[in-house]
């Protein structure tokens, strides 16, 4: 590693790299480059609804549940006892990684993992479609069960995989719960949710009790032998390396999904915050040295339902986002249909952005909902967080004439309460409230900055940025009190300034 980003790892042995907005930021690019420092890399929540991007030597790898430090040669990876696994999902991302001749002889996967059942998946896809507009949006993986599942004790274990006779028990138990809630569905539709590839394309389906026990079973526990050499005390071997060794934790999704800070109920069900990170790798947050928090710089993507204040065309891009039926081909032909593009079109604004920062889902392929840089939510999120900042993908706004920062809200909603004190309507906000029924009623108030018009890809040094581009960064440190560490102007490794 280069001087200065030695000079920022000084007497530090153990980083977090976690999101300050609602995921995709650039995790795997950062993780990827700091694992060339770390000798052990830790994913500490989530699953393979995570999709982490990293860039190398031009070619793209987006990893799901392995952490993103699996690139770099003889380094500890380890999946930890906060995620939740689909052992379907992690043999073949495996599969799939030494194909491309990527060695995961050094994986590691916690024994106490939770693991995610087909009943999971199956619910997590019923709930989705029966909920009409209460869709969250969920990438369908079963996260939001599997969670639940173990918090309601009646989940399973990556542990149980190795042990037939407890895989076996609990899993009839399990699935004795679950029964009456499918049989409350409609047989039809748990058919041909089971007939989809990611659950063995029917292979569990039975038409007496939805599930085959016996069909999961001969599978889980097969799975279970391809993994079982990967299995083992992680959270032991984590805090034993402790201080001894470089640890490198791994977040997935942001502080805005996190169940316990994000925008409820619009979250996924892990606590994505670096709390929960630290607590699903093995360790507690004060073991952290050194936490960098990532945003994108200066604006913001949401994948899925939920608030989303600075929402480029606001409701109009959000249905359209989350139709269903958009993609990348589809956005540029309309970007190429529309006569002018002034700027006055916010919509059309937010397309053209998406396009520009390739904002299509790693996991699920879904366009990401863009809009303006939020600092009342930055402010929210730093306020449980360092001050530390990284901020990726500038690049993409290297064509924009005017670039808008909210800076405050207006709470437009009827008059409500909050933690005690009253939001009247027409109250102006600095820090975002994390609430969606009153964070759907806040309107940005933007402070507008002229874009820098050039490129960025060849800047190396804070002092070959452009002059309107400090000028933003400075005001953004000024009102939020963030300290920015590290800005990304490219994807690859090598795009990437330590300040
Ligand atoms: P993660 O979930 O936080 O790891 O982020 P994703 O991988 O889902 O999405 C980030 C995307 O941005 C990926 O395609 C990255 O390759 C890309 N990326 C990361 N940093 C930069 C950057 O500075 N500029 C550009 N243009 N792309 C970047
Ligand atoms: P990375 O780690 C962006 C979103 C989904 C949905 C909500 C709940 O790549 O940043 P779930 O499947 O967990 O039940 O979905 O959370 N979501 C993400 N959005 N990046 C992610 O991961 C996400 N993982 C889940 O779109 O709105
Ligand atoms: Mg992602």
């Amino acid at each position: 590693m280069k001087k200065k980003e030695l000079k920022l790892l000084e007497n530090v042995n153990t980083v977090a790299i976690s999101c300050r907005q609602w995921g995709d930021t650039g995790k795997g690019k950062f993780v990827d480059i700091f694992a060339e420092w770390a000798d052990i890399i830790v994913r500490g929540t989530g699953g393979d609804n995570a999709g982490h991007t990293v860039v190398f030597n031009g070619q793209e790898l987006v990893t799901h549940l392995v952490p993103s430090g699996i690139l770099r040669k003889g380094k500890t990876n380890i999946i930890g006892n906060g995620t939740v696994v689909y052992p379907k999902a992690l043999v073949e991302e495996i599969i799939k990684l030494e194909e491309k001749g990527i060695d995961c002889h050094n994986l590691k996967l916690a024994h106490n993992a939770k693991i995610i059942l087909p009943t999971e998946i199956l619910l997590d896809r019923l709930k989705e479609v029966s909920a009409g507009s209460g869709k969250i949006g969920s990438t369908g993986k079963g996260i939001g069960p599997t969670y639940t599942d173990f918090v309601g004790r009646e989940g399973l274990i990556v542990n149980d995989l190795l042990n037939p006779t407890f895989f076996r028990e609990k899993f009839k138990r399990h699935l004795k719960y679950k029964l009456a809630i499918l049989k409350t569905y409609d047989s039809e539709l748990i058919k041909t949710i089971l007939d989809h590839e990611h659950l063995e394309s029917g292979f569990y389906f039975d038409s007496e009790n939805y599930l085959n026990f016996e069909a999961v079973c001969e599978k889980y526990l097969a799975y279970g032998e391809k993994l079982k050499s990967y299995i083992c005390d992680t959270d032991s071997f984590v805090r034993s390396n402790l201080g001894e060794r470089k640890i490198l934790l791994e977040g997935a999704q942001g502080d805005m999904l996190s169940i316990d800070h994000g925008s409820y109920p619009f979250v996924t069900s892990s606590d994505c915050t670096v709390a929960g990170l630290a607590k699903g790798a093995g360790l507690r947050e004060s073991d952290i040295d050194l936490s960098l928090g990532i945003i994108k710089g200066f604006y913001m993507t949401r994948v899925g339902a939920g608030p989303f204040p600075t929402e480029l065309g606001g409701e109009q891009s959000d249905s359209w986002c989350n139709g269903g039926k958009i993609n990348k081909a589809m956005e540029k032909a309309l970007y190429h249909s529309t006569p002018k593009i002034d700027g006055g079109d916010e919509f059309l604004e937010g397309v053209v952005l998406r396009i520009a920062g390739n904002e299509y889902g790693a996991t699920t392929g879904r366009p990401r909902r863009t809009g303006w840089l939020d600092l009342p939510l930055l402010r929210y999120t730093l306020g449980f967080n360092s001050p530390d900042l990284i901020l990726t993908k500038l690049d993409v706004l290297n064509d924009c004439d005017v670039i808008k920062v909210c800076n405050h809200y207006k709470y437009t909603g009827e008059n409500c309460v909050y933690a005690g004190q009253k939001i009247l309507s027409g109250k102006y906000l600095e820090t975002a409230v994390p609430q969606s029924e009153i964070m759907k009623f806040c309107k940005p108030i933007y402070v507008k900055f002229p874009g820098w018009k050039c490129d960025l890809k060849d800047c190396r040094d804070y002092g070959d940025l452009p002059e309107e581009l400090k000028h933003i960064l400075e005001f953004i440190t000024k009102e939020t009190k963030a300290r920015p560490r590290i800005i990304s102007v490219g994807a690859d490794r090598e795009e990437t300034i330590f300040l």
